[in-house]
């Protein structure tokens, strides 16, 4: 994947963070979510319905809040919202059962604290609604295998894991096709790092539709206003795989230590040299941080502020903005029986939309 295309660059003060802003980058990928107009055929859903999965590879980061998590926040007020803890796709990396089992607990109760209301939506875990597989099976069946070779994350990860190049991590985007559309799902919050796999989604759906006949929507992205947000590095895209991330809910001193040691502007050797706003990605993360961005810039342009200055600043925004959540996290890590029940429930609930997707499926391609 190319990482760091996306920097933002814009001396425009940035919309506020908690508004609902979906970006329309491309009109044939991604959605702004204006009401909605129900599909011609009877099969879909009569309003869009929401869905997006992440993975339990770690601790969730400021990466997966800016590019995806406060979208589904919001979003499950305004749509039916079906959240998924892709185990199954984590498998393709994570190989020890007891570290995968807790992290799936951990991010459940990580989306919990940031948010999601099991009352409001529905949260669930991919492994306990296995019909997700059959799709993902039949759903190979359309797919030719050159346009997964071609997939961006696949080439990086042959890279990144050269030891373990699965069959899994080749045909991860179809699992993924599999997951929105298994539940018909139209609209799909995620981090525009994740374009590729969307649009991927797209040709899927499209091949199976042509072959069977209209059966599924074609999903699309539904992206919040931060770009691919970069890591501590100020290179790479913020990911737990790099160790380069800012961890929401670790312990204040760790994250002040991921802060603090942020490459900033590397050509700003002295204390007094004028800083490039633009390149610095500790001004970057400032835009979703509070509401004097463009003083900010000016300060780090100016060289009216350093850059230790600006980071001490940034740690303080960090904590202060998550604090409620990191309270609500420790209470129900505390209480991991009422995440597991939330779990358990989410994945019933979705049951019979999963067994009459399935159901329609069979028929058209002649399986029962
Ligand atoms: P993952 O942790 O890869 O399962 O990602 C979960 C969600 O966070 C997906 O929607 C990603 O697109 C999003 N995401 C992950 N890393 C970043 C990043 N560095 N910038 C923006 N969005 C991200
Ligand atoms: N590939 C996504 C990521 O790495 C995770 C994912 C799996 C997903 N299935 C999905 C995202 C379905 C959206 C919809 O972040």
């Amino acid at each position: 994947m190319v990482v760091g295309e996306v920097r933002v660059a814009s001396l425009v003060p940035p919309a506020p963070v908690d508004s609902l802003t979906m970006t329309l980058t491309a009109p044939t990928t991604s959605a702004t979510i204006s009401p909605a107009t129900s599909p011609a055929t009877s099969t879909f859903p009569a309003s869009p319905r929401i869905f997006s999965g992440i993975q339990p590879s770690g601790a969730p980061h400021v990466g997966n809040d800016l590019g995806a998590i406060r979208n589904y926040v919001a979003l499950q007020d305004s749509y039916e919202a079906i959240y998924c803890i892709v185990d199954y796709h984590a498998l393709t990396s994570t190989h020890d059962p007891a570290v995968l089992r807790e992290r799936t607990r951990e991010m459940a109760t990580a989306l919990l604290a940031l948010g999601l209301d099991p009352d409001r939506c529905t949260v669930f875990v991919q492994s306990h609604r296995p019909e997700t597989t059959e799709l993902a099976w039949l759903f190979t069946t359309v797919t030719p295998v050159a346009w997964l070779q071609r997939t961006p994350t696949y080439k990086e990860k042959r890279q990144s894991q050269p030891e373990d190049v699965n069959h899994g991590l080749l045909t991860y985007p179809v699992l993924q096709a599999a997951d929105i559309v298994l539940y018909k799902a139209s609209l799909v919050p995620v981090g525009k790092d994740q374009a590729a796999h969307l649009e991927l989604s797209r040709e899927i759906v499209r091949a199976f539709n042509g072959r069977y006949g209209e059966t599924f929507p074609e999903p699309k992205a539904v992206f919040t206003d931060a770009p691919v947000v970069l890591g501590t590095d100020g290179v790479r895209k913020m990911s737990k795989s790099m160790g380069n991330t800012i961890e929401i809910f670790a312990e204040p001193d760790v994250i002040r230590r991921q802060v603090m040691g942020m490459v900033t502007d590397t050509q700003r050797i002295l204390r007094a040299d004028p800083g490039r706003p633009e390149v610095c990605n500790v001004c970057q993360l400032h835009r979703f941080f509070g509401d004097d961005y463009a003083e900010i810039w000016e300060g780090e342009q100016t060289a009216r502020t350093g850059c230790v200055d600006t980071k001490k600043l940034l740690v303080q925004r960090i904590l202060d903005h998550y604090a409620e959540p990191r309270e609500r996290y420790r209470e129900l890590m505390a209480d991991p029986g009422r995440v597991d029940r939330i779990l358990e429930e989410g994945a019933e609930r979705v049951r019979p939309i999963a067994r009459a997707t399935m159901d329609e499926v069979h028929a058209k391609m002649g399986l029962r």
